[in-house]
């Protein structure tokens, strides 16, 4: 072979190495996946990677968590570890499912111990539902739920991004109902933030769109019998089923038969400030 041609083939062999090397580091950032935090007006994309190799990673057990209600073991970070501590009254959680739950901020500083719990290849999360995916990669768990009564709808998966954010009805003024404080509309807010923002909007407020709006153009207290209501948030599928049904159902354990009414009591609220509306 002559020089000349050794150095053709030298230079395909090196040029095929480089394609080889660059495909595969593709397909590595293909898998590659962030999670973005919002805090003081400054947004940083932290990958999977880094985050499992954060130093604030410990392997923590959760004894029965929400959505897949059997005890798990996950490799965490404690939240407070990865975000400042917020100026605001809420934190925003983001999920790829357009699920977006706002946590009062004391929670998060409170008793119950949220962490991010982060799903790496090499072990997968178990499927959660009919889609085959799991919570991951990123879920917020709580190591003691119970200490300040930690709504299911409070553990958001599948998180893609966390940022400060102000309270809910700071943000979205048509969700207040304009009753005094204290009264049992004013609880129903509360109850309605935590559970059912997450995935409705009211009167077009809100953050999600995963269900119906709640009050537009009509509230389900003006078309369902009320018992029938009570029913279907309690066990949506003991009112009506199908294959695509989503909407989870809220044990007396989660909201106990006074918040219901709280809620109702909201509900029934925001129908009459619709039909005052000019
Ligand atoms: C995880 C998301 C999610 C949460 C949380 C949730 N819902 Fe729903 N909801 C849905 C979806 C989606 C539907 C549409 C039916 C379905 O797919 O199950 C729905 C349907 C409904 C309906 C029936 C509306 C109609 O016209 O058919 C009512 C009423 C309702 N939700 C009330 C509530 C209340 C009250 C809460 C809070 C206690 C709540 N939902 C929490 C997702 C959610």
């Amino acid at each position: 072979m002559t020089s000349l041609k050794r150095d053709f083939y030298r230079v395909l062999a090196v040029t095929v190495m480089c394609v080889a090397a660059l495909a595969s580091t593709r397909i590595a950032f293909a898998n590659e996946v962030f999670l973005s935090l919002t805090f003081g007006g400054r947004t940083v994309r932290l990958s999977r990677t880094e985050l499992l190799s954060s130093p604030g990673l410990r392997v923590i057990d959760v004894p029965a968590i929400a959505g897949y209600r059997r005890p798990m073991r996950f490799q965490a970070i404690p939240l407070a570890r990865l975000i400042p501590k917020p100026s605001s009254e809420s934190v925003q959680f983001k999920a790829s499912d357009g699920f977006v739950a706002n946590i009062p901020s004391g929670l998060l500083y409170g008793p119950s111990q949220p962490w991010l719990a982060i799903e790496s290849q090499q072990t997968p999360w178990p499927p959660l539902g009919r889609d085959g995916q799991s919570m991951g990669p990123f879920f917020l768990v709580w190591l003691m739920p119970e200490k300040a009564g930690i709504s299911p709808e409070q553990w958001p998966y599948r998180i893609v991004s966390i940022s400060e954010a102000p309270a809910l009805g700071k943000r979205f003024p048509a969700l207040l109902p304009k009753t005094g404080a204290n009264s049992p509309e004013q609880r129903g807010l509360r109850v309605f933030v935590a559970n059912c923002s997450v995935c409705h909007k009211l009167s077009g407020a809100g953050d999600a769109a995963v269900g119906p709006d709640l009050n537009d153009p009509y509230n389900p207290t003006e078309y369902f019998q009320e018992a029938f209501l009570r029913k279907l948030i309690r066990a949506p599928a003991s009112v009506r089923d199908w294959g695509q049904r989503s909407m989870p159902g809220f044990s007396p354990a989660v909201l106990n038969d006074a918040q219901l009414d709280d809620l109702l009591a909201y509900l029934r609220q925001m129908v009459r400030q619709r039909l005052a509306r000019p």
